[in-house]
C-alpha cells in the first residue's frame, strides 16, 4: 500500500493519479480456470444449511458441520451484520463463502430461502455461473424454488439438481423427475438414482459409471467414504438385497427408456440438469455433486457491458456491485458492496475507476469470505467476491474497472410483490424519511414509487421482510420512526412505449392514476390486483408492461 496516500475514512477508498500495472496473463488464465462461482436455490427447509456445511466440511474450510449460520436453532455467532438478523434468528442478507477443494477455489454464495426473503436473492444469482438445486424429496418442486430457478433461466444457468433427505419416505423418484420437468421447465437428466428410500435406503446407482455407492448413515466427518459395488449385475447385490435389486434394475431400464442422457452442452445452456440422489445430513452423496460443480459447471464465463462482452481472463480488472449490505456498526453507516470480479487481477490497493461517479479511487481496504470469517484480501480473479467497505457512495449496479470504462448490465431490479404506504409517527422527520428510503432505494434495500397522483410514498419489496429492514434502518441510522401500512396495490409493472403519443394518451386515461415513478425516475404501473393489469394490458396493447427492469 502506499503510504503517500492516505486512506480516506470513506472505506479505504482514495483518489489517485493513475499509474500501470503489469499482469501476467499466463497466471490469470490459470487462475481463472480453476474458479467455480455458484449458488444453493431451494426453498426453506429442504437442506440448504445443512448441505453448505457439509460442502464446506470436504474443503477443511470448517473442521465440524453445524457451524454455518442461518439455522433455526440459534448458531449465528459468526454473523455479525444486523441487529434484525440476529432478532429474527435468518439469515437476511445472503453472504460468501470461499474454498478450495481439489485444486480449485469455489465461491459459494448463500441466497437465503426464506419465504420473506428480498430481492438480494435474486440479484445474487445474477453474480453466479451455475446453480445447486435442492429439492426436499418428500415434498418435491415448491414455491421459493419455482421463483428462483426463473431467475436463473433469465440467463441461461447451468443448474444441478440434489434430491435430499432419502433416508425419509420421499416421493417416488420418476414422481420427482417428471414434477420437475413439467412444473421448472428444465429437462432432467438423472446421474445416479435411489436404491430404496427411508428405512429401507440402501444407497444410489451411478447411472454413467454403472457402480453402486452402498448407503450408511453419515457423520460429521470429511473423510468419510461409502463402499462401491461395481456393476449393477454384481451378485453380491443380490445377496446384500434381494428386492430392492429387482426394483432398481426394472426403475433403470426405465429410466434409461423415459428419461434424458447427460449431455454436457444441454446442461451448459441451462436447459437440461443432471439430477443426484442423496442425503445431506448424513454426507451422503454430497461429494459427487461438489465433483459435478467442478467437472461439468464452467469457471467463469464472459459478461456483458455496454460497449462489448469482457472476457474473464483480460488482464485489466473490471466487475460489477451486485449486493449492498449494511455494516455491523449502523452508528456509522458503514455499508459493504459486494463486487463480482470479472476480469483482471484484483490486487489490494490498486487503482480502479468508479464509472457513475467517474472517479478514480484507490481500494486499499477489501474483505474477502472465507467460511466463516471476513478476511483482508490480497488479490482476487473473476468469479471472486470481494467486499468494499463504504459509506454509501456505492449502488447495486456499479461498475469498476482499470482502463477502459466498462459498465456491466443484466443486473435487475425485480417487479415488487409486496406494497406498503409510509407513515410519519413525527411528521417533522419529513426531509430525514425522504433521504432515508432515497438512500435505501439506491441501495436496493427497498423500491420507492412516487405515485404520480398523490404525495405520498409507496414502498415495494419481493418479501415482506424488507419493510422490517427498512423500518429498523430508518429508525438506527436516519433516527426516523415510520409506520408501514397496507396499501391497495397488488403488483407493479414498469412501463414502456415507442409510440410517444400511445404513452401519453395512457398517462391521461383512467389507468394513468395508477402511474408511478421509481427512485430512478422510472415510470411504474401500479396494479390494484392481478385482474387490474390483465385488463390493463388488454387495453393498451400497445404499452409494454415489464416484470423486470435494469440498473440504470
Ligand atoms: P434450509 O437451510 O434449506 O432451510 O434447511 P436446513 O439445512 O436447515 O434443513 C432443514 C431440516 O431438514 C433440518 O431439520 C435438517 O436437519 C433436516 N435435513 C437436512 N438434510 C436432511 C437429510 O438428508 N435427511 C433428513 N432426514 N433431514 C435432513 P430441523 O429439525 O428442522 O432442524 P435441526 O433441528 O435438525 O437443525
Amino acid at each position: 500500500v502506499d503510504s503517500s496516500v492516505p486512506d480516506s475514512a470513506d472505506a479505504g477508498l482514495a483518489e489517485t493519479g493513475s499509474e500501470t500495472r503489469t499482469v501476467s496473463s499466463e497466471l490469470i488464465a490459470k487462475e481463472v480456470a480453476r474458479r467455480r462461482t455458484f449458488g444453493i436455490i431451494s426453498h426453506p427447509d429442504a437442506g440448504k444449511t445443512t448441505l453448505t456445511e457439509k460442502l464446506l466440511l470436504f474443503s477443511g474450510a470448517i473442521q465440524l458441520a453445524g457451524t454455518v449460520k442461518g439455522r433455526k436453532s440459534g448458531r449465528h455467532a459468526t454473523s455479525d451484520w444486523m441487529e434484525i438478523e440476529k432478532q429474527r434468528g435468518i439469515s437476511v442478507a445472503s453472504s460468501v463463502m470461499q474454498f478450495e477443494y481439489r485444486d480449485h477455489v469455489v465461491n459459494l454464495l448463500d441466497t437465503p430461502g426464506h419465504q420473506d426473503f428480498s430481492e438480494d436473492t435474486y440479484r445474487v444469482l445474477t453474480a453466479v455461473d451455475s446453480a445447486l438445486m435442492v429439492i426436499d424429496a418428500a415434498k418435491g418442486v415448491e414455491e421459493q424454488t419455482i421463483k428462483l430457478l426463473n431467475v436463473c433461466r433469465m440467463r441461461n444457468t447451468p443448474i444441478v439438481t440434489f434430491m435430499n433427505k432419502l433416508d425419509r419416505e420421499t416421493r417416488d423418484p420418476l414422481e420427482l423427475l417428471d414434477e420437475v420437468e413439467s412444473v421448472l421447465k428444465i429437462e432432467c437428466a438423472p446421474v445416479t438414482w435411489p436404491i430404496g428410500m427411508g428405512k429401507n435406503f440402501r444407497g444410489v446407482y451411478h447411472l454413467l459409471r454403472d457402480e453402486i455407492m452402498l448407503f450408511a448413515p453419515g457423520s460429521e466427518k470429511a473423510d468419510q467414504t461409502f463402499e462401491i459395488v461395481k456393476g449393477i449385475d454384481n451378485p453380491k447385490l443380490v445377496e446384500m438385497f434381494p428386492l430392492e435389486i429387482e426394483q432398481l434394475k426394472m426403475e433403470v431400464e426405465l429410466v434409461h427408456g423415459a428419461s434424458h442422457p447427460f449431455d454436457l452442452d444441454a446442461f451448459l445452456a441451462g436447459t437440461r440438469t443432471p439430477v443426484f440422489f442423496g442425503s445431506a445430513i448424513n454426507n451422503f452423496g454430497v461429494r459427487e455433486i461438489l465433483n459435478a460443480l467442478l467437472d461439468w459447471a464452467q469457471p467463469p464465463r464472459e459478461r456483458d457491458a455496454t460497449v462489448r462482452a469482457v472476457q474473464p481472463t483480460e488482464t485489466p480488472f473490471s466487475g460489477f456491485v451486485f449486493k449492498i449490505q449494511a455494516n455491523m456498526d449502523p452508528a456509522h453507516r458503514d455499508r459493504i458492496a459486494f463486487l463480482r470480479v470479472c476480469s483482471g487481477r484484483f490486487e489490494r490497493g490498486m487503482k480502479v475507476k468508479h464509472l457513475r461517479l467517474n472517479r478514480e479511487i484507490k481500494v486499499s481496504s477489501v474483505v474477502t469470505f472465507m467460511a466463516s470469517s471476513r478476511e483482508q484480501v490480497e488479490e482476487a480473479y473473476a468469479g471472486d467476491i470481494i467486499g468494499l467497505p463504504n459509506h454509501g457512495n456505492m449502488q447495486i449496479g456499479d461498475s469498476f474497472s482499470e482502463g477502459e470504462l466498462l459498465q456491466f448490465t443484466g443486473i435487475p431490479y425485480f417487479a415488487p410483490e409486496f406494497f406498503r404506504s409510509v407513515r410519519l409517527r413525527n411528521p417533522l422527520k419529513i426531509k430525514q424519511l425522504q433521504k432515508g428510503l432515497q438512500q435505501l432505494g439506491e441501495e436496493g434495500a427497498i423500491q420507492v414509487f412516487k405515485p404520480i397522483n398523490s404525495s405520498d410514498m409507496v414502498l415495494g419489496g419481493v418479501g415482506v421482510l424488507q419493510f422490517e429492514v427498512v423500518a429498523s434502518r430508518l429508525m438506527n441510522e436516519y433516527g426516523v420512526d415510520a409506520v408501514f401500512e397496507g396499501t391497495s396495490i397488488s403488483t407493479a409493472r414498469w412501463i414502456s412505449c415507442d409510440d410517444k403519443k400511445k404513452l401519453a394518451e395512457f398517462e391521461k386515461s383512467s389507468a394513468g392514476h395508477n402511474l408511478a415513478h421509481d427512485a430512478a425516475g422510472n415510470l411504474a404501473y401500479l396494479a390494484t390486483s392481478g385482474v387490474n393489469l390483465r385488463l390493463t394490458q388488454e387495453r393498451w396493447p400497445d404499452i409494454v408492461f415489464h416484470e423486470t427492469r435494469e440498473h440504470a
